[in-house]
């Protein structure tokens, strides 16, 4: 099976001249989510997780899912504001501007070891702050993994900059 037949290519959105790669075709085909979900863990398990990170909104989609499967933790790392009680936040450059992500100070313990997934690694912004963030609270980060990967972009190279082994399913150049 080849996951890239359940991924919807949507052009100009949410720009023109960005073509936008949708899960949605993905998560809706229980047959191809299943088998997608199947290889994540196959490739996630390597890196020996206590704990998966998700990252708002979409890698929630994929975290949960896989936190079960692998018999981990889960985790949220959440847009500011929306976390109760006591958080951590880290904020981070966007190409205008800048973003902050934010996860609850006794999310993780000291020393756990955590794999962050994410749908869709693009320039790579979202999955370093959310490794960053979790370095900060103290977590072992031993990996990262996606569905989608964009190889034209230099997500995958800011990984390794990072030292954090990265894996995805699907990439597109
Ligand atoms: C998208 C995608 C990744 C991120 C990748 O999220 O889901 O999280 O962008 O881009 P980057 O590698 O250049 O940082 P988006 O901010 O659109 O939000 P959503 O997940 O809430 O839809
Ligand atoms: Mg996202």
């Amino acid at each position: 099976m080849n996951i890239k037949d359940h991924i919807r290519g949507v052009p100009d959105f949410p720009k023109p001249g960005i073509l936008f790669y949708d899960i949605s075709t993905l998560l809706a085909h229980a047959d191809a989510w299943q088998v997608a979900m199947g290889r994540l863990a196959r490739d996630v398990r390597r890196y020996q997780p206590d704990v998966l990170a998700g990252i708002e909104s979409r890698g929630f989609l994929v975290a949960a899912p896989l936190a079960l499967k692998l018999g981990c933790g889960f985790v949220m790392l959440r847009k500011k504001g929306k976390l109760p009680g006591k958080t951590i936040r880290h904020d981070y450059d966007l190409e205008y501007g800048t973003d902050s992500i934010e996860i609850q100070q006794d999310a993780i313990a000291e020393g756990q070891r955590v794999v962050v997934l994410d749908d869709l690694l693009a320039t790579g912004g979202t999955m370093t702050a959310g490794i960053e963030l979790l370095r900060k609270i103290g977590a072992e980060v031993t990996g990262a993994a996606s569905i989608i990967e964009l190889g034209f972009l230099p997500g995958r190279q800011r990984l390794k900059e990072l030292g954090v082994p990265f894996t995805s399913l699907a990439s597109y150049d």
